[in-house]
């Protein structure tokens, strides 16, 4: 499809609108109430364009069509922009233009010459009695952002209108937010062009006067973000998209931060458990505790009925250091974490198949697939990377195809050119069937899959367990159109939120090899929930890796097995790094039930949990991502820095580890440089082994 924006000729695949057309050559056609994640609304009106032959219309509305002309600027339609805006300040307060000048309304009406000039504020209209949402109906400029996002997102129904023309209101449920069924996600603040919904630890401090820059730590794409601070206290974190492109919406990114930084379950110092309470303790009596239950554990039992599991995301230097402790000073190899609890099977699949479980695309360069695949609910666990898919996919270039079984609307369907929704149990036959086309009708690259002598009997299992499915019906015509789109175009790139489903990861994987039609086109992104902890793989947590995933030559358990032994009263002694331990649904009672029997656990982590409260003997305080120095490991194996914002005296899980080494007379590194720069070597051979990796894989039968 050919058009014409600003005299400048362009080439889209498929019909996006206009608002999007200019956005992909980077020209910023103002907008209030178009947002990506919310279906087009037309309210504003300050969207305008010209389009040849037809006249002035909005853009954020119409879509692109063969031959176009379109104009973005020109005297008229400036002049109904300004007109525009003076009319949504027809009742906005002033001085907040300048105190928020970053808001999208308030840029505007700074770039058209505009001030808000009304003096006074209806109190009625203050809402403050949320806790975490400071609501000013004095600034709203009714795009019924705020009212959509909380409907069509999050399915709540808080937000609705009132009144008619200048009289509408935009009201909470029950006229005060904190009396309404308000689930404090805060989309609405996200998508609040004009602060009349804001973060209200953001009114209660002064603006940040100063920014770190940092990385997100909360799932595995790591974003770069910044950490702005209000007098010495955290007070905002937003994503740097200059330095991760087109990763702008995360409100994980933006807020899980506060869950453990300001949870009054934060713990400040060591605890000993006696027989009621806890004993408050110093970090070298914790450690020196630590280090002679450790002792006694390996003089009566043996140290492999010593396990270390790991619950949160660590920097590289510390999963470094927790494996060194584990392996080279105490002598077990009984290393596991979150993610080989939760994801087992994938996660097999996954090494058994292809070889790696990282993302075999730099998130960058995502926007050069020519088809975005897209398995399971991408936009709860990783939104930033839903964000970046989004606007892909309204560029034009890139078709979308989503594929999920939840039963809600998120934003990543709005962006989709195929959507498919299905039971889960429907899930695995969806891409057996897609599989079966690609070898029915000889789509499907020999080359890339390296067991080709079992393609035959893989075919036949397949067609019997797809024939006369009555849940594909209804689905034909789509899957038929995923066949064809996947067939014809490449690269393509899998992204795939797995949840542990054995065989439709097995069945996802088969789909990534046989699509492929030249070695090193497709690619796949594997995500893993909140249990995304593909860096600590990499860094040697793990039994069956060393750093830089060298195959480990000693046995040892992974986290299920850790779990699975100590059921059974053969793990003595336990290291529980982080609170997120019992995020698995599906292994919860399971492990409840062999926590009991360990002897001695000991748990390092910032806030209380389960683990803490009940069964931890010693439990040592670690720090947030925002009190930490050091580097993450990206999915797709970008290595970030971390800078600390806080500085709290809380020590890191680098110098606990460290420490407790030394007093079990093992290594002893000065500093976190010291450590970084042994991780050096281990960042060659990574580099090594993932160029090798991508060589074809095998099916999985
Ligand atoms: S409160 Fe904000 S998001 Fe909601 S309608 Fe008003 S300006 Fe729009
Ligand atoms: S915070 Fe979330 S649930 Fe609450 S009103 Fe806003 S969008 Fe709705
Ligand atoms: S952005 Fe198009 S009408 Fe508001």
């Amino acid at each position: 499809m050919k058009v014409k924006i600003d005299g400048k000729e362009l080439n889209f695949n498929k019909k996006i609108t206009i608002l999007n057309a200019a956005r992909s050559i980077g020209i910023d056609i103002p907008s209030l109430c178009y947002d990506d994640r919310l279906s087009p609304y037309g309210s504003c009106r300050l969207c305008l364009v010209n389009i040849k032959n037809k006249g002035i219309v909005t853009s954020c509305n119409t879509y692109i069509d063969d031959g176009m002309e379109i104009e973005t600027e020109n005297e008229e339609i400036n002049k109904l922009r300004v007109e525009n805006l003076k009319l949504l300040l027809h009742k906005y307060p002033k001085g907040y233009d300048k105190k928020y000048a970053d808001k999208r309304f308030h840029e505007l009406i700074k770039k058209y010459g505009l001030e808000a000039k009304i003096e006074s504020e209806d109190t009625k209209l203050i809402d403050s009695t949320h806790p975490l949402i400071y609501v000013n109906m004095n600034r709203c400029i009714n795009c019924y952002n705020c009212v959509r996002a909380c409907e069509d997102i999050v399915g709540k129904l808080v937000w609705r209108s009132v009144n008619r023309g200048y009289n509408t209101l935009v009201i909470a449920e029950g006229n005060k937010l904190g009396n309404s069924s308000c689930i404090s996600c805060r989309m609405c603040i996200d998508v609040c062009p004009s602060g009349a919904i804001e973060d209200s630890i953001l009114i209660k401090n002064v603006y940040p006067q100063r920014w770190i820059d940092s990385t997100c730590s909360t799932c595995s794409i790591a974003c770069p973000v910044k950490i702005g601070l209000s007098n010495n206290d955290p007070s905002l974190v937003k994503l740097d998209d200059k330095k991760l492109k087109y990763a702008t919406d995360c409100l994980l990114g933006e807020y899980h931060w506060e869950d453990t930084y300001y949870s009054i379950e934060r713990i400040y110092y060591p605890l000993i458990r006696a027989e009621n309470n806890f004993l408050k303790t110093n970090y070298d009596h914790a450690i020196n505790y630590l280090a002679s239950n450790i002792k006694d554990i390996i003089s009566k039992y043996g140290p492999d009925k010593i396990g270390f599991l790991v619950a949160n995301r660590l920097t590289m230097e510390e999963y470094y250091v927790l494996q060194k402790l584990g392996r080279d000073v105490i002598k077990t190899n009984n290393i596991g974490s979150n993610l080989d609890i939760c994801f087992k099977d994938d996660l097999n699949n996954l090494l058994n198949s292809i070889g790696f479980v990282h993302s075999s695309i730099a998130l960058d360069k995502l926007d050069e697939s020519k088809v975005v695949f897209v398995v399971g609910e991408i936009d709860r666990y990783h939104p930033a990377l839903s964000s970046i898919i989004r606007k892909i996919s309204l560029q034009g270039k890139t078709s979308l195809i989503v594929i999920d079984s939840l039963n809600s609307n998120k934003p990543i369907h709005n962006a989709s050119d195929i959507y498919i929704n299905v039971d889960e149990s429907t899930m695995a036959r969806i891409f057996k069937y897609i599989n079966y086309l690609l070898i029915k009708e000889n789509r499907y690259d020999r080359e890339y899959i390296n067991n080709i002598e079992n393609l035959n009997s893989y075919y036949k299992k397949i067609e019997n367990e797809i024939k006369n499915k009555e849940d594909l019906i209804p689905i034909y015509e789509k899957l038929d159109a995923i066949f064809r789109l996947i067939s014809e175009n490449k690269p393509i790139t899998f992204i795939v939120e797995l949840n542990n489903d054995n065989e439709l990861s097995k069945e996802i994987i088969n789909t990534y090899l046989l699509s492929n039609n030249s070695k090193l086109n497709n690619k796949i992104i594997p995500l893993f929930g909140s249990c995304d902890l593909i860096d600590s793989l990499y860094m040697g947590v793990s039994n069956k890796f060393e750093p830089g995933l060298k195959p480990s030559n000693k046995t040892g358990l992974d986290g299920l097995s850790i779990i699975e032994k100590a059921e059974k009263g053969e793990i003595k002694g336990l290291i529980v790094v982080g609170n997120s331990l019992l995020n698995s649904n599906l292994y919860r009672e399971k492990i409840l039930k062999a926590l009991k029997r360990v002897d001695f656990i000991a748990q390092i982590t910032p806030k209380f949990d389960i683990v803490a409260k009940y069964y931890a003997k010693l439990i040592i305080p670690s720090p947030t991502s925002l009190e930490k120095d050091g580097h993450y490991l990206s999915i797709d194996m970008k290595i970030r820095k971390s800078n600390k914002a806080i500085d709290n005296g809380i020590k890191q899980e680098f110098n606990i580890f460290n420490e407790i080494s030394k007093s079990l007379n093992g290594f002893y590194y000065k500093s976190n440089e010291e450590v970084w720069n042994e991780i050096g070597s281990i960042n060659e051979y990574l580099n090594n082994i993932l160029i090798n990796k991508f060589k074809g894989g095998y099916l999985l039968i």
